[in-house]
């Protein structure tokens, strides 16, 4: 299962909608006759790849698979008959897979067929993986990503120039985190005080990111550089009702923006759902700190990421960081920088 786990990474940041998979085929004798991930949406499932290489050798073998094979016909034929056509004696699994078309579809199929299953090997590194897709699935909205750059004095940023807090390791790892993750989302005052591209620069990313600013009021220009990167992907404008209707928002939709009108109570749990129904399955919410506290005080984290830097900056906007406490947090060093990370465990 680790294996099948470690090959499922191969697909991250390029399945979405789908989720990420990795099979394992291993012969009675215990020998790894085939194995696959899933690696791009439409593509074929991990399962058919690793059974395919196993060939006849699937014959009285085990299956090990990240999730729940898939009992549904999508764009691919169902991986259930696949796997009783191969002969497969055993299928261990990790995750139930908990897309409603399957949910335990895919245990039922295979346990009618004499196929012996086992679920819940390896749960909690599986259910880490997938993360984005099981909260997509379940909360019908993206995971979210709350990332906070932090002076060593505690603050986040000047409100009339743009500072650079971070160094070049850390930049380079969050740019892979961009090229990884379905969205990025940023607060208007980011945008006319930084004028940031945000885009994946500094690694590769091979499907749109999508960008997407909050800004109520619509105060947001068409001359914003934002709109020269259209190339990288869509940026969606989440404005007030009272802004949809104006020049501005005219203005900003033929500069090639999409714009939302959110309502005006609760915005954030709406522009989630938005999100959701275009297939964003995961949300960088990059700043600034007005933005990082709505959407906490929203109760829609799901994950923590502080950069503790080195620079000391005196006076500015202090940084939003949400407490750690109870969480089981992670560090990193990258250069000056140390990045800490936790998952915020919902009770909901
Ligand atoms: N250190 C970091 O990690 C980091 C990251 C990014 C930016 N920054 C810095 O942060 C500073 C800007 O931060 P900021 O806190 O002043 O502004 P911000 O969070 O970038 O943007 C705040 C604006 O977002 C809009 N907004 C839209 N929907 C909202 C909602 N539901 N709740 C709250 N606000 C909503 C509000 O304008 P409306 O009322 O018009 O909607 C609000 O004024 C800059 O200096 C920038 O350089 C730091």
């Amino acid at each position: 299962m680790e294996r099948a786990l470690f090959l499922a990474e191969r697909g991250r940041g390029t399945t979405s909608p789908n989720p990420m998979v990795g099979a394992v085929v291993v012969s009675s004798d215990g020998i790894v006759v085939g194995q696959g991930a899933h690696r791009v949406a439409g593509g074929p499932h991990a399962e058919v790849i690793a059974l395919d290489a196993a060939g006849p050798r699937a014959r009285g073998a085990t299956l090990y698979c990240t999730l729940e094979p898939c009992c549904h016909r999508g764009r691919t034929l169902p991986c259930v008959d696949r796997v009783v056509e191969a002969g497969i004696a055993r299928v261990v699994t990790a995750l139930e897979d908990p897309n409603p078309r399957v949910a335990g579809g895919g245990f039922a199929f295979l346990r009618a067929h004499g196929v012996r299953v086992e679920t819940g090997v390896e749960l909690a590194a599986a259910a880490r993986q997938n993360a984005a897709f099981v909260t997509w699935i379940v909360r019908r909205r993206p995971h979210v990503t709350l990332k906070v750059a932090v002076s060593r004095d505690g603050f986040a940023g000047r409100d009339d120039e743009s500072v650079k807090l971070t160094g070049g390791p850390v930049d380079r790892a969050m740019h892979r985190q961009r090229a990884a993750v379905d969205a990025i989302a940023v607060g208007s005052t980011s945008v006319l005080v930084d004028d940031p591209q945000l885009t994946a620069r500094l690694a590769y990313r091979q499907r749109p990111l999508v960008r997407v600013v909050f800004d109520r009021r619509g105060r947001v220009t068409p001359a914003a550089r934002l709109f020269e990167t259209l190339n990288d992907g869509p940026v969606i404008m989440c404005v007030g009702q009272a802004a949809a209707g104006s020049a501005r928002a005219e203005a900003l939709r033929n500069a090639g923006a999409t714009v939302i009108a959110l309502p005006d109570a609760d915005p954030i749990p709406a522009a989630l759902r938005m999100l959701a129904e275009r297939d964003v399955l995961s949300l960088l919410v990059e700043g600034g700190p007005t933005l990082h506290r709505a959407v906490w005080d929203a109760g829609v984290v799901d994950r923590v990421q502080v950069i503790e830097t080195a620079v000391a900056l005196e006076s500015g906007i202090r940084a939003f960081v949400p407490s750690a406490a109870g969480a089981s947090v992670t560090r990193h060093r990258y250069g000056a920088d140390e990045l800490v990370e936790w998952d915020v465990h919902r009770t909901d």
